[in-house]
């Protein structure tokens, strides 16, 4: 299959804007710092930015939580400075899509000021009320995801409003059209301001049980586990009807030209793959988190890549993350070496590749003393390891004050070894974490094998991951070692002859290869071979 559209040839880049590059001096990034930082971007070689909520937003969930869909909130700048945004960014061929947050708004949303007003107010049916159990507790079981009754009780009217999250994130209620069509004019809104494409927030959330059955014990709860976890999300989650949500945000989308919905989904494959929707009519990219939370090993990965090539319906363009706001580093997960494989993999998979910001440089879970937690989740449910503040800090961009991220006090602490991790350190060594990135997402751009060609997994053993990217003219084979261990690999049958165009340790390319491969440990190769099979 040959990708001719730019969302299935290009390279998205995650920036949380909080923490990318402030101008002002409050602490946290704004939009003028991320338009000073275009010419980076587009000199690392990706295609389109995603943008963390930028909305007004009492920042209870850190802009997750929004007051105000068509605005822009005052830490991040004017509606001025996003519009030079996307004039900026398009005018470097960078692509820009924000976040869509529709399953909840904030609290201190007029529409919600107005639904929790009185009982008969014209919005009351755009949020999700319900009356106490008998006994005058929360209506059903159902848990919110960052700790507690997902119910809280408005003493204002008698009662409860459901929040999947924060109490501050009422749910919105998909089931009135009222709120569908409020939702399709939003995107509209930026849509005809120039944006490409929307990342839904929690879209396998946005319709619950209209029954509002209890939730059941999960089985395999153990202590230590967030405690929303104690039960499965039969009845909140991963309803059917929300296809039809989903299917109508697309027809808007489609009003458009050559715009893309991506679906934030934590599901397993099998139920992930149901989001591209009847007749692939549903989210373009149901984002693909199995690597965020794989065993890194090579028989898990194998089997994780092939359980979602199989899964995929036919026509459904595949995707792969390593790394997001919410989860743990990659370079922390999986150290250092191994994190220079993880970039080969996941710029060599087939499928649109999502980079975090931070990752392309090696950036590392930062520690987060008690006092400097902001996370909500970690503030509410203390000490299970949940806190989202380490993936979030402040990018590092140089040796100086801040690591060139603000000349105020950063919002979130900066790592300790800024000084040496850092853009213009890395870019200055050409065997760095960051040239390799550039390097992978330079071969991307080079080789249609790696873009449209098939995947082709090749039988390993041990710690040896093996796959062929078959194009038309040529293909790339490509070699990973998950162990710490060096590897020698001879065989005829993989076709092992051709080109080394790049190693994960910068300095094989253009070796000949000819029947056999020496592999050092933790080392990644992509070999360009002749056509075969
Ligand atoms: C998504 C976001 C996360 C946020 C939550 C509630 O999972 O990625 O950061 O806290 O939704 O909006």
């Amino acid at each position: 299959m040959n990708a001719t559209l730019w969302w299935q040839g290009g390279i998205f880049y995650q920036v949380y804007p909080r923490s990318y590059q402030d101008s002002n001096a409050d602490g946290v990034g704004d939009l003028p710092g991320l338009i000073a930082r275009l010419p980076y971007l587009r000199q690392l070689g990706v295609d389109a930015v995603w943008l963390s909520p930028i909305f007004p937003s009492p920042m209870a969930d850190f802009g997750y939580d929004i007051s105000d869909y068509t605005g822009i909130d005052p830490v991040f700048g004017t509606m001025a400075d996003f519009d030079a945004l996307i004039t900026a960014a398009h005018a470097s061929g960078l692509k820009l899509i924000l976040d869509l947050v529709p399953n909840h708004t904030s609290d201190r949303h007029p529409w919600f000021l107005e639904s929790r007003s009185s009982r008969d107010n014209f919005r009351r049916d755009w949020y999700i009320w319900r009356d106490g159990a008998p006994d005058g507790g929360p209506p059903n079981n159902w848990l919110s995801e960052f700790g507690g009754s997902a119910w809280q009780h408005d003493a204002a009217t008698g009662q409860y409003y459901y929040h999947a999250f924060l109490s501050q994130q009422p749910d919105l209620n998909w089931r009135n059209p009222q709120v569908r069509h409020a939702m399709h004019d939003v995107m509209r809104f930026w849509l005809r301001r120039g944006v490409d494409g929307f990342r839904v927030d929690v879209i396998w959330h946005l319709i619950k049980d209209a029954q509002f059955r209890d939730n059941p014990a999960n089985p395999n709860h153990r202590p230590g586990h967030p405690p929303n976890e104690a039960l499965l999300p039969l009845h909140t989650t991963d309803q059917d009807e929300v296809h039809d949500v989903i299917a109508g945000m697309r027809r808007v989308i489609d009003e458009f030209d050559q715009r893309v919905l991506i679906g934030e989904i934590y599901l397993p494959i099998e139920r992930l793959v149901a989001y591209y929707g009847k007749n692939l009519l549903g989210a373009h990219l149901p984002f693909n988190f199995a690597l965020l939370s794989a065993p890194w090993n090579a028989r898990s990965i194998e089997s994780i890549i092939a359980e979602y090539e199989e899964a995929l319906p036919p026509g459904a363009w595949p995707n792969w993350v390593l790394g997001n706001h919410d989860r743990p580093r990659i370079a922390s997960r999986v150290g250092p070496e191994q994190a220079r494989v993880a970039a080969m993999l996941l710029l060599s998979l087939r499928g649109t590749p999502t980079l975090y910001y931070g990752d392309e440089i090696g950036m590392r879970q930062v520690a987060i003393a008690p006092g400097q937690v902001r996370d909500p989740f970690e503030k509410n449910v203390p000490g299970l390891g949940v806190g989202r503040d380490g993936c979030r800090t402040p990018m590092q961009w140089d040796a100086g004050p801040n690591a060139g991220f603000s000349n105020g006090v950063p919002w979130l602490p900066l790592a300790d070894d800024f000084a040496r991790e850092n853009v213009r350190n890395l870019d200055a060594d050409p065997a760095s974490i960051l040239n390799l990135y550039k390097a992978l997402i330079g071969l991307r751009r080079q080789h249609q094998a790696l873009i449209s060609g098939s995947y082709q997994p090749i039988a390993a053993k041990e710690d040896l991951l093996i796959y062929r990217r078959a194009g038309e003219s040529n293909s790339v084979l490509v070699v990973l070692n998950f162990g710490d261990d060096p590897v020698e690999l001879v065989s005829a049958e993989i076709g092992l002859k051709g080109e080394l165009l790049l190693s994960t340790v910068m300095d094989r390319t253009g070796e000949k290869i000819a029947g056999s491969l020496d592999l050092r440990g933790n080392e990644g190769v992509m070999i360009l071979t002749p056509r075969t099979g």
